[in-house]
């Protein structure tokens, strides 16, 4: 289980992108992350696995601080969670199988660490993994010769041939049809289930957020302004997400903020601000 409490990032160019966000993600529940661009969700996610420094608070996964490990444990934690792109991420001039190996790597690739490092183990549990997101028979493409969709999917396979213990999805369809979304989005859930993980997905489109998760978190301006059941997402919460309007006084139980662990009991910083 991932426990971020109190996360913050202030840029050196003095944007403060998190101002003290806490979320828990466990079991193999799929959390969406929605809010106006700047929000702070991509910020978020990157300092949930280092790819950006943050500057406060702490992050732990099943129990490991991930915050001040460095090295080969930085690595090795990084290895847990498999991170998932909006732009893919591939490098073009390879092939689909190569791309996906490169997943073993972590977040260190080098020629020479990816020609020593491949045992027949990786390489036949890659084909099935490519199997599992329906690109069997793809897996001597380039990756320039993909459709956006099947991209995506060679994203996903990379991320889950670690076996993560989450995935953290950062806009997975933010450059994809809707129909082809819509698959994106039931693979991941798909994954979540089988692999008994849970998935934490920023994405853009209210709908397939609503749709796809078991919770959504509402961020604006580096703060949690709204974490509930995707129902109690209505056009309250939305207005206070996207245009941060104040929830009335008396509203019902839309835009709630609750301690995702304890529904309904602990009134949390963003809680507060309701009442003010
Ligand atoms: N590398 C950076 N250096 C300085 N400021 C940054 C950097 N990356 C992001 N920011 C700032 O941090 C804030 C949050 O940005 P972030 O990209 O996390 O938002 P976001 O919610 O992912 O937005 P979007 O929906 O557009 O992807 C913004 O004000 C942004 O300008
Ligand atoms: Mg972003």
């Amino acid at each position: 289980m991932l426990s971020v409490t109190d996360l913050q990032k202030t840029y050196s160019s003095g944007d403060e992108a998190l101002k003290g966000v806490s979320l828990d993600v466990t079991g193999n529940e799929t959390v969406s992350m929605i809010g106006p661009s700047g929000a702070g969700k991509s910020t978020f996610i990157r300092c949930v696995n280092r790819l950006t420094e943050p500057t406060g608070g702490s992050v732990e996964l099943d129990g490991l601080e991930i915050t001040g490990l460095s090295g080969g444990e930085l690595r090795d934690a990084r290895r847990d969670m498999g991170m998932i792109f909006q732009e893919y991420n591939l490098i073009e001039r390879l092939t689909v199988m190569e791309n996906v190996l490169s997943g073993r790597l972590g977040y260190v690739s080098t020629w020479d660490a990816f020609r020593r490092k491949f045992a027949g183990d990786d390489i036949a549990r890659a084909y099935e993994v490519l199997d599992r997101v329906g690109l069997k028979g793809h897996e001597d493409n380039r990756a320039d010769e993909l459709s956006g969709g099947q991209r995506q999917r060679v994203g996903i396979a990379r991320a889950i041939l670690q076996r993560p213990k989450i995935l953290l999805v950062d806009e997975p369809t933010s450059s994809l049809d809707p129909e082809t979304s819509r698959a994106v989005m039931d693979l991941l859930t798909e994954i979540a289930a089988e692999d008994d993980i849970p998935v934490l997905i920023n994405i853009h489109e209210v709908d397939l957020a609503v749709e796809y998760a078991d919770r959504v978190v509402g961020l604006r301006d580096g703060q949690k302004v709204f974490e509930g059941d995707p129902p109690d997402l209505d056009e309250t919460a939305k207005g206070q997400i996207y245009r941060g309007e104040e929830i009335p006084e008396g509203a019902g139980p839309a835009g709630k903020v609750v301690a995702a662990d304890a529904p309904g009991e602990a009134v949390t910083e963003e809680g507060d601000l309701r009442s003010t």
